[in-house]
């Protein structure tokens, strides 16, 4: 199978902070509740002018910009969201207007929920290996926040708005393995549109039952591909998982056995912003300087569908 690696990535959040004390104010929560069910303590809503367009652009251009390429280059767009700002177009085609990237190029939306990351990354590697371009940009993106019942506190203090993006390349050579998986309902977790379910619905204990069984397994299963290459946990550098209760992670932590900051989270700060967690915290990994040009990752999400998915693909860095 043809391997793709990260080249850059570049991550966004809108500027209005909410505190787990802002949203007391708005349902009946506290901090305290908040804090130790899901390690949250504040998360970020647009206002005015801030939309899952405008962020993706904004983390598209970043996301350029460090990867040193030329924009002509690029071989497919692809945003991984379910909160865009229309049904269509997608938020792929408008960050391909706004950038003036090339119209010669596949340029679509994934819904896989908040392992749409992971699908796009796989759905990119697909379309580069079928197509002449050797570069393709990768976004996840989500505004919740307005498909948040804000009347609900036991999905309205979860999650938050934001994202990032990523600048894919093609490479023989290159370190890659994929484990996508799904198990088809709505009993669980379900988003609708105009109807009972235009806001996000979910049975939480259920969710949370099924991602510690999903996480860990598509490690497991990535570890266990037999690509040529032997590869452990331990010459993994980060483990980034979806980012959506501390919980959740620490228990992917303790059945993998490994040293627990190897697992990267923020969702202190951000909350759940479903398929923009893992290129969010990537970014973050970035700037902090721990995310270093060769290092191995493993990039593990949950969503709703149910979707799970996995994937092991190395990082570069930037051609500049
Ligand atoms: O990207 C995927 C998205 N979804 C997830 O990752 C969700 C996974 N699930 C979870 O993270 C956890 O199940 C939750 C954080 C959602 C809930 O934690 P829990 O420990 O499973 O709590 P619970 O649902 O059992 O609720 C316990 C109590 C209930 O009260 P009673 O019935 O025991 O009196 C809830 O009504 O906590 C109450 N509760 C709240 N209290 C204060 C529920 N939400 C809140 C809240 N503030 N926001």
């Amino acid at each position: 199978m043809q391997g793709i690696k990260i080249l850059s990535v570049a991550g966004i959040h809108p500027s209005k902070k909410v505190t787990n004390d802002d949203m007391s104010r708005i349902v009946e929560t506290d901090d305290e509740w908040i804090r130790t069910r899901t390690g949250i303590q504040s998360r970020y809503f647009c206002e005015d002018g801030e939309s899952c367009v405008s962020m993706a652009i904004e983390a598209s251009s970043k996301a350029l910009e460090r990867s040193g390429i030329s924009k002509e280059d690029i071989g497919c767009v692809i945003c991984a969201t379910i909160s865009g700002d229309y049904a269509t177009p997608s938020v792929a085609c408008l960050v391909q207007q706004a950038l003036g990237l090339p119209e010669d190029i596949p340029v679509l939306d994934v819904n896989a929920a908040c392992s749409g990351f992971i699908y796009a990354l796989c759905v990119g590697r697909g379309l580069l290996e079928g197509g002449g371009k050797k570069y393709g940009l990768v976004i996840g993106m989500e505004q919740l926040s307005r498909l948040l019942d804000m009347t609900d506190r036991t999905t309205c203090v979860l999650f938050g708005d934001g994202g990032g993006a990523a600048v894919i390349e093609k490479d023989e050579e290159a370190l890659f393995r994929q484990v996508l998986g799904a198990r088809g309902g709505k009993e669980i977790s379900c988003l609708g549109a105009g109807n009972d379910e235009s806001f996000v619905q979910m049975d939480g204990k259920a969710v949370f039952r099924f991602a510690v069984w999903a996480m860990p397994k598509c490690i497991d299963d990535l570890l266990a591909i037999n690509d040529g290459n032997s590869i452990t946990l331990s010459d993994i550098d980060h483990v980034v998982c979806h980012q959506a209760n501390s919980r959740i992670i620490d228990h992917v932590v303790k059945k993998s056995k490994e040293d627990p900051s190897k697992f990267y989270k923020n969702l202190d700060h951000f909350g759940n912003t479903s398929a923009g967690s893992i290129p969010l915290a990537l970014s973050e990994l970035y700037e902090s300087g721990q995310l270093k040009k060769g290092n191995k990752l493993i990039l593990v999400g949950f969503g709703a569908g149910l979707t799970w998915g996995g994937v092991m693909i190395s990082f570069e860095g930037g051609k500049a």
